[in-house]
């Protein structure tokens, strides 16, 4: 005979318990796998594929927070990849250029340069003056395409003038929206800020990509820098994660914070274990995703689009009016093509899970809307007026009109 408590726990059972998968989940997850091969808004929807989860499923079962071996196999082996002495597994790249901030910004005030295209500066929700209190120094590279020396100098703050906030650190992205900074530009930033008693961040979350396309080192990509963050979750395709790493004194305060921020994790080995198959077989496609990401360039610039920004590495920007289309009508028809295509608005991305065919295709429907506006009449003469953000950023959004 069930007690009170015994029916009283059944219902509870009852009322807990769920089933969060779909009825068709096994089609849905197809679906999903093709929806992201056609989708060009960014490389982190790429999907876990069953190779990937099986290696993942095999890795260590500890608990991250007192020790998860696989976890600190990842994090060793990332650490001397890149020169470094330890690293930190995070679950993100914001918390990761966040803490690293954090950890080497000691006592106030103090400033950080960096790029105002940035994502430190403009895509983490304020968080270096949240975090760290710190002022950030954000310029706008005089070439529009990278920070160079010549930019950063006479914006670092230094002196004993207490109106002042001294630079402590000089932040830079590499890739930025895709594009490369030439090494010796990185070299000759971080000998003058080393001769000024000034740190440098890496927000690497695509340094991987400047490796396959240049094929420097990444322990040369990292050796300017005093801490690089290296997000496994874009181009490689690990569904969460990403290393920070630095000197071993830098990272033990790291991972303090990382407690306090909350991003102490626990059982951690398999999400490392994705990481750690993403590594070995999806960097080396990373010069096929690059490749793909410049075919669309070509098939753009052949129809007379205009490249806001190139197509360097995996992702470039676009502009539409030069062919009298708007990135709205372009969005709208590839969601209604017969097999749809995904797109937001100037950003074009492409990864490793890419379809060449999805590629050809959007090419096809540019030409075709081209082609369809030159016959209502249009002509150059009719091209709306070219506005430039403050930033120069080149993220332009699809907007459709409201009449
Ligand atoms: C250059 C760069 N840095 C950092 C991040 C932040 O990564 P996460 O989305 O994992 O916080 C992103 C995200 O896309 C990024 O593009």
């Amino acid at each position: 005979m069930p007690s009170a408590l015994d029916i009283r726990l059944a219902q509870l059972a009852e009322e807990v318990k769920v089933d969060v998968l779909t009825k068709t989940q096994d089609l849905d997850n197809a679906a999903k796998i093709e929806e992201v091969s056609r989708a060009f808004m960014s490389d982190t929807i790429t999907v876990p594929t069953k190779e990937m989860n099986a290696y993942a499923m095999r890795a260590s079962l500890g608990d991250d927070v007192y020790f998860e071996p696989s976890t600190a196999a990842l994090e060793a082996h990332i650490a001397q990849l890149t020169g470094k002495e330890a690293g930190l597994f995070l679950p993100s790249g914001t918390m990761s250029n966040q803490i690293a901030l954090r950890t080497h910004l000691e006592q106030p005030p103090y400033s950080v340069v960096c790029d105002a295209r940035s994502h430190i500066y403009r895509m983490e929700a304020g968080g270096a003056a949240f975090h760290s209190g710190a002022n950030s120094i954000p310029i706008i590279p005089e070439n529009d395409h990278h920070l160079t020396l010549e930019d950063i100098e006479p914006r670092v703050v230094s002196g004993t003038d207490v109106h002042v906030a001294p630079t402590r650190i000089i932040a830079l992205e590499n890739t930025l929206n895709g594009t490369i900074i030439p090494q010796e530009d990185v070299m000759a930033i971080s000998e003058y800020a080393h001769s000024h008693d000034i740190l440098m961040h890496l927000d690497g979350a695509r340094i991987w990509h400047v490796a396959a396309e240049t094929g420097l080192s990444m322990k040369e990509l990292c050796d300017p820098f005093d801490s690089v963050s290296l997000c496994l979750s874009k181009g490689l395709g690990a569904p969460i994660g990403t290393c920070l790493v630095g000197s071993k004194k830098f990272i033990t305060k790291a991972r303090w914070f990382r407690k306090l921020f909350g991003g102490g994790m626990r059982q951690t080995g398999f999400l490392v274990g994705a990481a750690a198959y993403a590594l070995t077989n999806n960097f080396p496609l990373l010069p096929r995703v690059h490749s793909l990401a410049k075919r669309m360039q070509q098939g753009l610039e052949e129809l007379g689009v205009g490249i806001l920004s190139p197509a360097e590495t995996c992702m470039l920007f676009y502009d539409p009016a030069p062919i009298g289309v708007e990135y709205w009508e372009i969005v709208e028809r590839a969601s209604q093509l017969q097999n749809p295509i995904k797109i937001n608005g100037s950003r074009l991305v492409t990864h490793i899970q890419t379809s060449p065919q999805a590629v050809e295709d959007f090419l096809g429907l540019v030409r075709t809307l081209k082609e369809e506006k030159a016959a209502s009449g249009w002509t150059v003469a009719d091209m709306r007026p070219q506005k430039k953000s403050v930033f120069r950023d080149v993220y332009v959004k699809a907007v459709k009109p409201t009449k």
